[in-house]
C-alpha cells in the first residue's frame, strides 16, 4: 500500500483551494461539506466557483496566493493548472507543514483526493494510488449504483441501538449475525423502502424477543428475471450476496448462480415437466426447516416470483409459521422476451392491453376462450405453452380467430441462445415443430408481432430463413 487511508477532521480548520475553474469548485464543495473554512484564491473565478460567494465558511481572495497565506492551513489544493502557482503552493505548503495536493502533479501531492461515495454518515473513498484515477471513478459509479441512497440514513437509524444490542446479544458471531439480519433483512428493507415506523417496530420486536426468536431466519422470495444476468435488480443481487442458503429451480442459469455468495449452500429444487427434483410440498417444508434453523433462505425464481411462479403458494405456508418474508420482484419473461425480440407488448396502433395466460393448469391444457383473448386490439402472452403451440393455434382458429393472426414463439428469451420463430396461426405449429425448440419459450399472439424487425432492436434482424439455417447448422 503506497498511501495511508485516513479520514481527516477538517471542521473549523483552514483549507486553501488555489484556482477558479471546475476542478477547484469540486475541491471547495467537498471541503465545505466536511466543515472546513475554505480560502479560495483566483483573480478571475469561473461561474462554478463564483457560485460559492456569500456561503458560510467560504472566504474568497481575488488574487493568486502568497507564501504567508499558507500559515495555519491544514490542507492546500492546487487547482489553477498554472505551473508557477503550483510551484509556489507546494513550496509554501512545505514551509508551513501543510498537506498539499496539486491536480495531476504527482510530485506535488502529499495525499490523493479519492473518488467518494457519500451516504452520510457513511463515506466510501476509492483510490488507485494515482495509477489510474479513471478506474476509481468508474468503480465509484458502480458503487453509487449498488448502494441505495438511504443506506447512510440506515446507518444513522441503527446507531442508537448499538448499546442495547451489545447488552442483549453476547458473543461476537451471534452479534454480527444479528446485525447482518437487521441490515439485510426485513428491518433494513422496511427502512430502505421508506417505512421507518415499521423498521422501528421490527427492531423493538427483535430486541424484545427471547434468544430462540432472535435466532429465527428469514425467507427471501426473489425474482431472477428471464435469464440475462444483467436483468437482475440491484436488490436481487444484494440479497443473493447475503443469503446463507439458496433454493433455485431450473430456469435459473449458471450466469446468475455465479453471482451468489461463494459460500452459500445451493439446493436445486428444479422442476422439469414430469421430472420433479423436489415436490412443491417438499420444497416448502425445506424452506421452513432452513429458516427455523436461523438461516437467511433465498428462494430464487425465474422471472417474477408472483407471475406463474407459485410464489404465493410457497409464501402462504411460510407466513403461517410466523417466519418473516421479503418478496423482490423480477422482470417477467413477457417483458424480457418482448424487449429482446423487438415485439412491444402494447402499441397505440395495435394493442391497448396485454394479457398473460398460462397454457396449462394442474390438469393439462386449459380451455381458453381465444376469441376473447386474441382480440384485434390486445396482445396475448402465453406462458408454458411450447409443447401445445400447434393445439393452441388450432383451437384459436376453430373458435374464429383469423388464421393470419400474427404469432411468435420466443425461445430462451434475453439469453445468448435466444431464438424467435414468427408466423401466423395457420403455420406456427409446423414451424415450431421444425425448429425443435428446447424452451423455456413464450408465445405471443397479436398484431404487435408484425412490428418485429422494424424497431431496430439488436438481435431481431435475424430473418426467419437465417433462424432456420441456424437450426439446421445446430443439427436440430
Ligand atoms: C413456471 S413459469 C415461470 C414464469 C416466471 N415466474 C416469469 O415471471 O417469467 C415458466 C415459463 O415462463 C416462460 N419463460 C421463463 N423464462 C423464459 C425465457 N427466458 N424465455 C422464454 N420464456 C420464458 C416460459 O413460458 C416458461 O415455461
Amino acid at each position: 500500500m503506497d498511501y495511508l487511508p485516513i479520514f481527516l477532521d477538517v471542521r473549523g480548520k483552514k483549507v486553501i483551494v488555489d484556482g477558479g475553474i471546475t476542478v477547484a469548485a469540486r475541491r471547495i464543495e467537498r471541503a465545505l461539506s466536511a466543515g472546513a473554512i475554505v480560502h479560495c484564491f483566483d483573480p478571475e473565478p469561473g461561474d462554478e466557483v463564483s457560485a460559492f460567494l456569500g456561503q458560510d465558511n467560504f472566504v474568497f481572495h481575488a488574487r493568486v496566493p502568497q507564501e504567508a497565506d499558507f500559515e495555519g492551513c491544514l490542507v492546500a489544493w492546487g487547482a489553477s493548472e498554472e505551473g508557477p502557482r503550483d510551484d509556489l503552493l507546494f513550496a509554501a505548503a512545505k514551509k508551513y507543514g501543510v498537506l498539499a495536493n496539486v491536480a495531476d502533479e504527482k510530485a506535488y501531492c502529499d495525499f490523493i483526493t479519492p473518488s467518494v461515495v457519500e451516504r452520510d454518515p457513511l463515506t466510501i473513498a476509492i483510490t488507485t494510488g494515482g495509477a489510474a484515477p479513471v478506474v476509481a471513478r468508474i468503480l465509484r459509479a458502480r458503487v453509487e449504483a449498488m448502494l441505495p441512497a438511504a443506506y447512510g440514513q440506515l446507518a444513522a437509524f441503527l446507531s442508537p441501538y448499538r448499546d442495547r444490542i451489545a447488552a442483549k446479544i453476547k458473543g461476537g458471531t451471534a452479534r454480527r449475525r444479528f446485525w447482518e439480519n437487521l441490515i439485510e433483512g426485513s428491518i433494513g428493507d422496511a427502512f430502505l423502502s421508506g417505512d421507518r415506523a415499521l423498521a422501528e417496530h421490527l427492531v423493538e420486536q427483535e430486541l424484545a424477543g427471547d434468544d430462540k426468536v432472535l435466532r429465527q431466519g428469514e425467507v427471501w422470495l426473489v425474482g431472477a428475471g428471464p435469464g440475462d444476468p444483467d436483468l437482475l435488480t440491484f436488490k436481487a443481487l444484494r440479497m443473493m450476496q447475503h443469503a446463507d442458503v439458496v433454493l433455485y429451480d431450473r430456469l435459473i442459469g449458471p450466469g446468475i448462480l455465479d453471482l451468489l455468495r461463494r459460500d452459500a449452500e445451493r439446493i436445486n429444487v428444479g422442476k422439469q415437466a414430469g421430472n420433479h427434483v423436489l415436490t412443491q410440498e417438499e420444497t416448502t417444508a425445506l424452506i421452513i426447516k432452513l429458516a427455523r434453523e436461523g438461516k437467511r433462505v433465498l428462494r430464487l425464481k425465474g422471472g417474477d416470483p408472483f407471475i406463474f411462479g407459485r410464489g404465493g403458494e410457497e409464501l402462504e405456508d411460510v407466513a403461517a409459521h410466523g417466519i418473516p418474508v421479503i418478496v423482490v420482484p423480477g422482470i417477467t419473461a413477457a417483458a424480457g422476451c418482448g424487449s429482446s425480440a423487438g415485439i412491444p407488448l402494447t402499441h397505440r396502433d395495435h394493442a391497448q392491453s396485454a394479457v398473460f395466460v398460462t397454457a396449462h393448469g394442474k390438469d393439462g391444457l386449459l380451455p381458453h376462450d381465444w376469441t376473447r383473448l386474441a382480440r384485434a386490439d390486445q396482445t396475448v402472452i402465453v406462458y408454458m405453452g411450447l409443447r401445445f403451440v400447434g393445439e393452441i393455434a388450432a383451437a384459436a382458429m376453430a373458435q374464429g380467430v383469423p388464421a393470419d393472426m400474427p404469432i411468435a414463439v420466443v425461445d430462451n428469451g434475453t439469453r445468448t441462445s435466444q431464438r424467435v420463430i414468427a408466423g401466423t396461426l395457420a403455420d406456427i405449429g409446423e414451424k415450431v415443430a421444425a425448429a425443435k425448440l428446447k424452451g423455456p419459450a413464450l408465445i405471443m399472439i397479436g398484431t404487435v408481432v408484425s412490428l418485429r424487425g422494424k424497431l431496430g432492436v439488436e438481435g431481431v434482424a435475424l430473418s426467419e430463413t437465417h433462424e432456420m439455417e441456424l437450426v439446421a447448422r445446430d443439427g436440430l
